[in-house]
């Protein structure tokens, strides 16, 4: 990667973020790095640990300053959460510097496969038994045709339609639970260390129904790898890669190692505190230890990474039992 390449990146204080602006630092310590960030103190403390960020004191409401510094930069990666005016500035940044005919992969924007689960059917905390895993090769199309009133399906249409119209390429990278400490300087922990708390304060491990609901996940460190791969591979001609880096509507890219199901992770955290058999609970009894515990602990779709698999990239941490207890970690 060149010296002089920029990459501009948002939400490098979160989870997500400050992984990836940790694996991208590892990977390519010359890069220079520009991050989004509101807050002096925290971004003194950011640049005292990657001597190549520079901060750019802000909001995502600062749609102007998006619009500028995406302009400038050569890649974008928005890891602050589904924030479709936000999104679109960036384009409209990226948009001013496109060379006509050509449509390269110029910004990574985080988002997640919450937009597959069908909640006009009932919550049962089970796998469907029509339930199968979701490519984003053979259903890519399908993926990014979801009802617009699910969770990140209306950000993701929104997001790819203005990228098309600009002539902006852009990839959504969809990871599913992520197992394991964050590899940023801030924030390490995420929504695993929720269900091990819950559980840990009830004194028993739970699911809704029969717990066979199951998502894909992957370790937080993959998923930072999987962004500093797509980037690379965003650089590379035609003839370097193994495949087509689609983008738009064939820029969707699940990342995903496993499937895990609930029982089995209630059945791992129970193990660990010694809490003995796990209780099955209604889904109302789920919303009162928490508004969105049906969706956090009813609900999973199996997704496979079958573009980056494509393109050569494999997850390297496997063991997502080790991963929930790495580091001591309070995680399941
Ligand atoms: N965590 C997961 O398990 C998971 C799983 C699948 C997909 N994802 C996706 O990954 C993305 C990032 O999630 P995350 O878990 O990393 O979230 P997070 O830890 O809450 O981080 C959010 C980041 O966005 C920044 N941010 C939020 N609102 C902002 C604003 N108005 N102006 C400037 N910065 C703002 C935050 O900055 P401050 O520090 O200043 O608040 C922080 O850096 C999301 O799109 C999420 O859907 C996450």
């Amino acid at each position: 990667m060149p010296t002089s390449y920029c990459v501009f990146l948002t939400g490098a204080t979160g989870f997500v973020g400050g992984t990836i602006l940790s694996c991208l630092s590892k990977a390519h310590p010359s890069v220079r790095v520009k991050a989004l960030i509101r807050q002096e103190v925290v971004a003194k403390e950011l640049q005292s640990v990657y001597p190549n960020l520079t901060p750019i004191i802000g909001e995502l409401s600062s749609l102007s300053l998006l619009t500028s510094t995406a302009a400038e930069a050569d890649f974008v990666i928005h890891a602050g959460g589904d924030n479709v005016p936000a999104v679109c500035a960036i384009i409209d940044g990226l948009a001013s510097r496109t060379t006509i005919g050509s449509l390269l992969p110029r910004l990574i924007s985080l988002t997640g496969p919450r937009s597959l689960i069908d909640l006009s059917k009932p919550i049962t905390g089970n796998l469907g038994t029509s339930s199968r895993p979701w490519s984003d090769i053979t259903d890519a199309h399908a993926i990014l045709a979801v009802p617009k009133d699910r969770m990140h399906a209306g950000a993701d249409q929104a997001i790819i339609a203005h990228s098309a119209a600009k002539g902006v390429g852009t990839i959504l990278v969809s990871p599913g639970q992520l197992w394991g400490r964050g590899k940023g300087h801030l924030k390490k922990e995420s929504n695993a260390a929720f269900y091990y708390a819950t559980v840990k304060s009830r004194g028993r491990a739970f699911v809704i129904g029969e717990g066979t609901a199951t998502w894909s996940w992957s370790s937080i460190g993959d998923l930072g790898d999987a962004v500093v791969f797509l980037m690379e591979q965003a650089l590379l001609s035609e003839s370097e890669r193994r495949g087509q880096v689609g983008v738009n509507q064939n820029g969707y890219y699940f990342v995903s190692t496993g499937d895990l199901s609930m029982m089995d992770r209630a059945k791992a955290v129970s193990e660990r505190l010694g809490l003995g058999e796990v209780a099955s609970v209604s889904v109302e009894a789920a919303k009162e230890i928490h508004p969105f515990g049906p969706i956090m602990w009813g609900c999973g779709e199996r997704t496979r990474a079958d573009k980056l698999a494509e393109l050569g990239w494999r997850p390297q941490e496997t063991d997502w039992r080790a991963l929930m207890e790495e580091e001591g970690g309070e995680r399941a």
